[in-house]
């Protein structure tokens, strides 16, 4: 086996792919010993030894158009930093005195000791953004999203997920002891069959991503709407990626579609464009009371911390006050994706920030993003089981503080580097 990351070496791949399904299935044998997969499973030192690990990459400075690794530049297309609000003078300062005056955590539960007047207020302001009655704030969005399934879900519930809803949901689902049926991504109308068989058979509820993480697609909310109207079941739809983003004032879903309201329930996180971390669910006054008790993952985890509170609180109004922000993560995405396109990519779906790069083999996919990084632009590949065999991809986000210099330099970059590999011709 080469330890080489030259990308010139396709010549180990398929020796390498044959390894790392066979290391796949480690996972999966059931034992008596429950460490014994743990104990079996090397895929991760395979792929080391030979230099290729993509994950729990350590970066000196992550936070700005362009990162530090290693001592080397790279341009940043690997964040969800959408808006670049992490860099922000008035963010980082909020957050600095939050934690000098208020200290570095609360030590405790939202429902005893871990709720501050500033949760308060920062609930208000997000009930107020998406036009809701009232908002909670949970300590992370994967939180929140175990916060909704364990409140609202219950083992005589069906949950009805797009098959590409993030993970944090089905995680939801579990916890809650509920059914789980999947509809084709965005496919509205076997949504709709779906739930002409479901409903007779029991309480149901449908949740989607308003902007799919991967794929940079968006969910046909109008329509996914109407039809859980139609149906008499609830909608929830889960934000994360599409605040910010979408929507000319980045409202997200309901905003780009034209219609705010359109779900019963709104989750997302802090995590991406707000610059910090932490979960929101934003509703009907009644709703996300029950969720104040119910919510297991509110109940029994600590609150928010001060100095993410602080941030969050801060990035928001300046999602509000700053517009062009929003305006300049989609040019900056259309900019990026017509490049990746005119050059010869294939991008799938993508109409956002978000632009997945097809690649194919999963270790074509490891070789490629090795050689990007090598070369100054960290992109996050994608494999298997995060997506299905031999649909290895490369993740690709832009922010609204990439200059045109560093789009122009990151194609330059992968056009070479598709070349080498021969996921460009010519
Ligand atoms: C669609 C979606 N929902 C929820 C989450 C979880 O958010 P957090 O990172 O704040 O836990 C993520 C994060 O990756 C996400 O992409």
């Amino acid at each position: 086996m080469s330890t080489s990351c030259d990308p010139a070496v396709p010549a180990t791949v398929s020796d390498m792919a044959a390894a790392m399904n066979a290391r796949h299935e480690v996972q999966r044998r059931a034992a008596l010993d429950v460490f014994e997969r743990a104990i079996g499973f090397d895929l991760p030192d395979q792929v080391r030894s030979v230099g290729m690990m993509p994950y729990y990459r350590e970066l000196t400075r992550n936070e700005g158009p362009v990162c530090l690794i290693d001592g080397r530049q790279a341009i940043m297309l690997g964040s969800n930093n959408y808006l670049g609000l992490t860099t922000h003078p008035a963010v980082r300062e909020a957050a600095a005195r939050a934690v000098l005056e208020d200290g570095p955590s609360l030590t405790g539960s939202r429902l005893l000791n871990g709720t501050t007047t500033a949760h308060t207020a920062l609930e208000r302001k997000v009930a107020e953004f998406f036009g809701r009655e009232d908002a909670l704030v949970f300590t992370t969005g994967y939180q929140a999203n175990i916060g909704v399934m364990t409140a609202f879900a219950s083992p005589e519930t069906t949950v009805v997920l797009d098959r590409h809803c993030h993970a944090s949901i089905l995680d939801g689902v579990r916890a809650a002891r509920a059914q789980v049926e999947c509809f084709p991504h965005n496919d509205v109308a076997a949504l709709d069959q779906l739930l002409d068989r479901l409903v007779e058979q029991g309480p149901c509820m449908v949740m989607v991503d308003g902007l799919y993480s991967m794929e940079g697609d968006i969910a046909p909310l109008p329509g996914i709407a109407e039809t859980c109207r139609r149906h008499g079941v609830r909608l929830v739809v889960d934000e994360a990626h599409a605040l910010g983003v979408l929507g000319a004032t980045g409202h997200g879903t309901e905003e780009h579609f034209g219609c705010p309201g359109l779900a019963d329930l709104l989750t997302g996180t802090f995590s991406k464009s707000l610059a910090s971390i932490g979960g929101w669910v934003a509703g009907s006054a009644r709703v996300i009371d029950w969720m104040r008790f119910f919510g297991r993952s509110m109940v029994f985890s600590a609150s928010m911390p001060p100095a993410q509170i602080a941030a969050a609180s801060t990035a928001l109004d300046l999602l509000r006050a700053e517009p062009w922000r929003v305006t300049r993560v989609n040019e900056n995405g259309q900019t990026w994706r017509e490049g990746l396109v005119r050059a010869g990519f294939v991008v799938g779906n993508s109409v956002s920030p978000i632009v997945p790069v097809t690649v194919g083999d999963d270790f074509t996919c490891l070789i490629v993003g090795k050689a990007l990084l090598d070369a100054g632009v960290y992109v996050n590949p994608v494999v298997y089981p995060a997506v299905p065999r031999d649909k290895a991809m490369l993740r690709t986000s832009v922010m609204a503080t990439h200059e045109p210099h560093h789009l122009a330099t990151a194609l330059e970059i992968l056009e070479t580097v598709g070349r080498k590999v021969g996921l460009l011709k010519g």
